[in-house]
């Protein structure tokens, strides 16, 4: 008789073979429509939560085709884009997708955007799947798999000895009370660090620290698609990634570094308030 628990295994791995092939499809056909359909005069199409928040009929686009491949291939999975998918769905799984992370860098013709998929089970990332056609890159995670920039494994950076060594990247919000409250941050902590970055693209700076380009990343202000995909495949490269002491990586704050850098950057966070505007 075969046994249960092996029977139990095999179908979760069937599945997440599944889904990571879905993610990897929808993900390569949304890179190629945006990075060989991206109109000379892409323009702003709406602003959502701030004049500067913008989407283009790009966004648009990609959550489209996404969905529209997705929901052919598992029509039973429920969605949550950024550009409005929403549905429950029936199957247990639901995808979490951001159509362009790095919008605003997709609008001025800056290389650092990426197309961000993940698959949730019962709330669970378990796939995720960031792609940047620019670099020539898709970075991709399955739970307790590992983490790949194409075919190869990846793993985060050592901590530096001292986190005036570290190079961290970070993010701002849309919003005017956010950012101030951001530079205040980066205000105290860039004197304490070798340097910080703004690449425009949470889920790639997600994706860096699991590649070893970044030390750390953090910001406040994070939505479940910008950090679904990315936070998996930096834990999955063996990076932490979490938000105010004790909880997990949300709106509220987003950390993601190698668990020694984790530990120190953590409280040092919490107190300089980056968790709060
Ligand atoms: C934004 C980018 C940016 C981050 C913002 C996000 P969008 O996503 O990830 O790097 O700083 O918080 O909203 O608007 O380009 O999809
Ligand atoms: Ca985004």
């Amino acid at each position: 008789m075969p046994d249960p628990l092996q029977t139990d295994a095999a179908q979760t791995g069937a599945l997440y073979d599944e889904l990571l092939d879905v993610a990897l499809e929808a993900a390569h056909r949304a890179g190629v429509l945006l990075r060989d359909g991206r109109p000379a005069d892409l323009g702003v199409a709406a602003t959502k939560s701030s004049p500067i928040d913008v989407v283009t009929e790009m966004d648009l686009a990609s959550e489209k085709l996404i969905t529209g491949f997705i929901g052919e291939r598992r029509p039973d999975d429920g969605f949550l884009g950024e550009e409005g998918a929403s549905s429950t769905g029936t199957s247990g799984i639901r995808w979490v997708i951001d159509p362009i992370d790095g919008t605003v860098n997709y609008l001025y013709g800056l290389p650092s955007w990426a197309v961000s998929i993940a698959a949730e089970q019962d709330g669970e990332v378990v796939v995720g799947v960031v792609a940047a056609p620019m670099r020539g890159e898709t970075y991709r995670a399955v739970l307790g798999r590992g983490a790949f920039s194409n075919d190869e494994p990846v793993h985060h950076r050592p901590a530096p000895p001292e986190l005036s060594q570290a190079l961290l990247g970070t993010g701002f919000g849309y919003l005017v009370e956010r950012r101030a409250a951001q530079a205040e941050v980066v205000r105290t902590l860039l004197p304490r660090v070798r340097d910080i970055r703004r690449g425009g693209s949470a889920a790639i700076d997600l994706c860096d620290v699991a590649c070893g380009r970044l030390d750390a990343y953090y910001e406040r202000g994070l939505n479940p698609w910008d950090l679904a995909a990315g936070a998996l495949i930096a834990r999955e490269a063996g990076a932490l990634t979490g938000g105010r002491p004790g909880r997990s990586a949300s709106h509220e704050l987003t950390l993601a570094a190698s668990p020694a850098l984790f530990e120190q950057l953590q409280p040092l966070l919490d107190e300089l308030g980056a968790w709060h505007d």
